[in-house]
């Protein structure tokens, strides 16, 4: 036994509603020695996303579990082949401070998506958790490869400013689109009009949403990148043109919402109106599980989507922003936050 100690969060209560902190719990356990074929990973960054609220957190069974979730880690020691210590390893350790590791493990528990090596020259080491990893091939599966966007279509995205819509506001206007964004509150949206290029930004917080959306978009909207529901998919369906296309990225709006709240998803609610919705299956996942299934850096749609936006970021076409804290103790706050909208950009900790 080494005199390394791990903290790690764990589920102890189901959120009912919007989590609390007292849903979770910061534990302290000793870490072992790696043993053969075992390699000691310390946590450099881990992300927080909308998903572990819908998916982990809702489910019972993961009471007393270690939230899930993205991590770039360094290899500490390593008795395992191919791993060094020192290299940096994007994997699935969720929200703890160490682990231990075997090269066959896997990221999302899918045995298609083996641990990577970091590529340090596609960018920094957190990138790999945001632009340069799931949200960021959210966005670029969702846009180009699902509802291929056109020159001159109207694009209107939700969630603009943050991990996902920030990025399809910019890889519409790089197709030759009109980008419009839906953000909570003046600063956001000045952010995504000013610094990244959107061509309007529109708050809903200001209370009237689907007129300010139609006055943005006056010849009506051809593609809206659906990533909160309720209210504000609302507001678009009205302004949605003929043969509009609207994939299905999420719809944060929901998760919160209790038993007792829960409303209409947007899947159902596009199919009351008789519109078209995209998805793989038409499941309610929209293209959800087909972009993650291509996430892999092994699978080369998403390898040359990653490198791609890698050299628009390098030759300045394409910006983002993260929503930084610092120390394994602010998960927890920094989760809840984001589900708020107290997040800037794409959310993650920075470990260590
Ligand atoms: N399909 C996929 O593969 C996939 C992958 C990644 C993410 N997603 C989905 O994409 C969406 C965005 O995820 P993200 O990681 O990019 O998160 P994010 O936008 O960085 O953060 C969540 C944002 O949602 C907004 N929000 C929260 N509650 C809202 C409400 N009631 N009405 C309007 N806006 C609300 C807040 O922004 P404001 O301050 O602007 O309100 C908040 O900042 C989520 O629905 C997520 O589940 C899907």
């Amino acid at each position: 036994m080494n005199d390394i100690t791990n903290r790690k969060v764990v589920m102890v209560r189901v959120p009912n509603g919007t989590p609390e902190p007292d849903d979770f719990e910061l534990v302290s356990e000793p870490v072992p020695e790696p043993g053969e074929g075992e390699m000691l990973l310390r946590t450099r960054w881990l992300t927080l996303d909308p998903y572990m609220r819908s998916g982990f957190m809702a489910q019972a069974e993961n009471l007393g579990a270690t939230v899930i979730g993205g991590t770039v880690s360094e290899v500490m020691s390593s008795r395992c082949d191919g791993w060094s210590e020192g290299d940096l390893v994007v994997g699935y350790y969720g929200w703890q401070e160490y682990s231990i590791a075997r090269a066959d493990d896997v990221q999302w528990n899918n045995p298609g998506m083996p641990l990577e090596k970091w590529d340090g020259s596609l960018g920094p080491a957190s990138t790999a958790l945001g632009i340069l990893g799931m949200t960021g091939y959210t966005a670029y599966e969702g846009l180009l490869n699902q509802a291929r966007v056109r020159e001159g279509d109207t694009v209107v995205v939700s969630a603009a400013s943050g991990a996902v819509g920030q990025v399809v506001g910019q890889l519409a206007k790089i197709r030759g689109a009109r980008a419009i964004g839906i953000a909570g509150g003046p600063e956001k949206c000045a952010w995504c009009v000013d610094e990244v290029g959107f061509d309007a930004c529109v708050d809903y917080k200001a209370g009237n949403l689907h007129a300010d959306l139609a006055a943005a978009a006056p010849d009506g909207v051809d593609i809206y990148f659906e990533n909160v529901g309720g209210d504000v998919l609302e507001a678009v369906i009205p302004l949605l043109n003929e043969g509009a296309r609207v994939p299905i990225c999420g719809f944060i709006a929901h998760y919160n919402l209790t038993e007792e709240e829960r409303r209409p998803t947007p899947l159902q609610r596009l199919r009351q109106e008789g519109l078209p919705v995209l998805g793989k299956d038409g499941s309610e996942s929209g293209f959800a599980f087909f972009a993650f299934s291509q996430l892999s850096a092994k699978h080369p749609d998403a390898e040359n989507a990653l490198r791609e936006m890698s050299d628009w970021i390098k030759a300045g076409r394409l910006n983002y922003r993260e929503s930084v804290t610092e120390g394994i103790e602010s998960c927890v706050p920094s989760f809840i936050g984001m589900l708020g909208g107290a997040n800037f950009g794409k959310t993650m900790v920075k470990v260590s």
